[in-house]
């Protein structure tokens, strides 16, 4: 997975350490960087429809179960990057098909510089002071890897495949 620099092994052992304590209780977590998120873009919430129901707040999305498995779906993402840390060109594939189902339900490409935001803000929320600069810049790294290939799913044209 092309992403510029690769992580370095010191790199890698900062995401695995901190990803211990945030997987202990990933719905938890997931609820705060979502919980982020809505206060950070609320025009994101049309996007999070099920069965063609709106939900009226953030509030009713947040606690809503079909949303609540959103939240189990993006941590179970990030927990397989961080399970491939050596190898992420791996999950290319499935992180471009991936892109592609965002883009046809209208996710714009930009937001996911808002849920990035809302990873490291949950991150940081979590692991307190142990969230160091160094922590920040892997994380970051990571998260611009795992956007990349999600994005390809955004330059290819759905009919070519
Ligand atoms: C702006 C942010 C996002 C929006 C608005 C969004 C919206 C959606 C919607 C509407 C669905 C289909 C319904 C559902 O399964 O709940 C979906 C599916 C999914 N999303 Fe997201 N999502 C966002 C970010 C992410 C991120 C960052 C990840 C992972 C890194 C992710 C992982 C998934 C997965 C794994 C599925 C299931 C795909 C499948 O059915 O094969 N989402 N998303």
């Amino acid at each position: 997975m092309e992403s510029g620099m690769p992580l370095t092994g010191g790199q890698r052992a900062l995401i695995r350490e901190s990803w211990r304590r945030v997987s202990s209780s990933p719905e938890q977590h997931g609820l705060v960087l979502f919980t982020r998120l809505f206060d950070l873009d609320p025009d994101l919430l049309p996007l999070f429809q099920y069965n063609c129901k709106q939900f009226a707040s953030p509030q009713e999305c947040l606690s809503a179960p079909e949303f609540l498995d959103h939240i189990r779906k993006v941590m179970l993402v990030i927990d397989a990057a961080v399970s491939h840390l050596e190898n992420l060109s791996c999950l290319e594939e499935y992180l471009c098909n991936l892109g592609k189902k965002h883009q046809a339900v209208g996710v714009k490409t930009e937001s996911f510089s808002t849920v990035g935001e809302s990873l490291l803000y949950m991150l940081e929320k979590c692991l307190g002071t142990a969230f160091s600069p160094e922590v920040q810049e892997a994380w970051s790294k990571l998260y611009s890897a795992v956007v990349k290939a999600m994005q390809r799913g955004w330059d290819t044209h759905p009919e070519g495949d």
